[in-house]
């Protein structure tokens, strides 16, 4: 059995994108993989957090997963600051990935913007906590969306830079399981932009929690052209709005872009939005519910993250030994 590890910042509303683009697939692989799935704390402070915003984020975010069918006893979630080998690992690995590997990394620009003076240091070296994350439990397969592809590129080369440094075998070159449909869920307001949490318009993403009338209303509000439905994908080409309707629409009913385009072949947009939000709803609807009522119960959640930080510690501890080994630590 091969191992997944996977990630989900606290930092706002889960949405459709993080739900197709990857948590509905996190919860399908667990009967076919040992499987770790991460609130990750550390990742989110490195842009400023409220720290009561953060503690509800974390909370939030974990009663989505459950809510998504990701069973907690069979698979370890947890918060990453609750296990400080993540960040241990993270120090050595900013001690093995170069300057020149990080100043390609496109999410660092996006988010450092014109400000990049101002950025903190932690925002720019950000992926080799996430290669820390990974390899700390040596973890083979990392399901993710297709915003983050770079950034597992670049832990695999933080795992061979570190392997042949020190001369081991010790931490495997994890492969990414990215989807075909959905990996790149667009906002809804505009087609070129990604649905993000960060996004100031509620507008622009559909989420987890929304509910019925709100996904409703969304979907009606929904950025469209004038043209009706084609016949098949390649009318899709120029237009992104439309594309990515279909896509939402095809991932929720687990269909290809191919059947839905022959399904809704020269079918106007009102009719298809009626649909869609009937298919949104239907999938988050109870998700949703669940979500709700476990937000409700703290002390639940909290039990949760409790547990699987004390699993996921007693992986990583052996695999941080043989590092620290590695690298001629004395250790005590
Ligand atoms: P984050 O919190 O931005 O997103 C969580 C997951 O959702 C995916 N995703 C999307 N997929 C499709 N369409 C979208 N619009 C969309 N928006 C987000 C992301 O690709 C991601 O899979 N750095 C990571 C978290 C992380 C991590 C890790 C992931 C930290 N350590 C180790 C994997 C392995 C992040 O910020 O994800």
């Amino acid at each position: 059995m091969g191992r997944i590890f996977s990630g989900v910042q606290p930092t706002g509303n889960l949405h459709l994108g993080n739900y197709l683009g990857a948590i509905r697939n996190w919860a399908r692989l667990q009967k076919d993989y040992d499987c770790l799935y991460c609130v990750v704390d550390l990742h989110a402070i490195t842009v400023p957090q409220d720290p009561k915003e953060l503690t509800a984020n974390t909370r939030e975010v974990t009663a989505g997963l459950i809510a998504a069918g990701i069973d907690p006893k069979d698979n370890i979630i947890f918060n990453q600051s609750q296990v400080s080998g993540h960040a241990e690992l993270a120090w050595i690995f900013n001690c093995v990935a170069r300057l020149g590997w990080l100043n390609r990394m496109t999410q660092f620009k996006e988010k450092a913007g014109k400000h990049r003076e101002n950025a903190t240091v932690g925002l720019y070296a950000y992926p080799n906590l996430m290669a820390a994350d990974i390899l700390l439990y040596k973890a083979t397969h990392v399901p993710v969306g297709d915003d983050q592809k770079q950034h597992l590129e670049l832990s695999r080369d933080i795992a061979q830079a570190f392997n042949s440094m020190f001369d081991v075998e010790l931490f495997p070159q994890p492969e990414p399981i990215i989807l075909e449909t959905a990996a790149r869920v667009m906002s809804l307001r505009d087609g070129s932009k990604k649905m993000s949490k960060s996004d100031p318009s509620d507008y622009s993403r559909i989420n987890m929690a929304d509910s019925a009338d709100d996904i409703a209303q969304k979907i009606r509000k929904a950025r469209t052209d004038p043209e009706p439905l084609p016949a098949d994908p390649s009318g899709l080409e120029t237009r992104p709005e439309a594309a990515n309707l279909i896509g939402i629409y095809a991932a929720l009913s687990d269909q290809s872009v191919d059947a839905v385009c022959a399904e809704f072949a020269d079918a106007s947009f009102s009719d298809f939005k009626g649909r869609l939000t009937d298919l949104a709803v239907a999938n988050l609807g109870p998700i949703g519910d669940e979500m709700k009522r476990l937000v409700g119960d703290p002390a639940e959640i909290d039990a949760v993250l409790r547990d699987g930080a004390e699993r996921a510690r007693a992986l990583a501890e052996p695999i941080l030994r043989e590092a620290r080994n590695a690298m001629g630590f004395v250790q005590v």
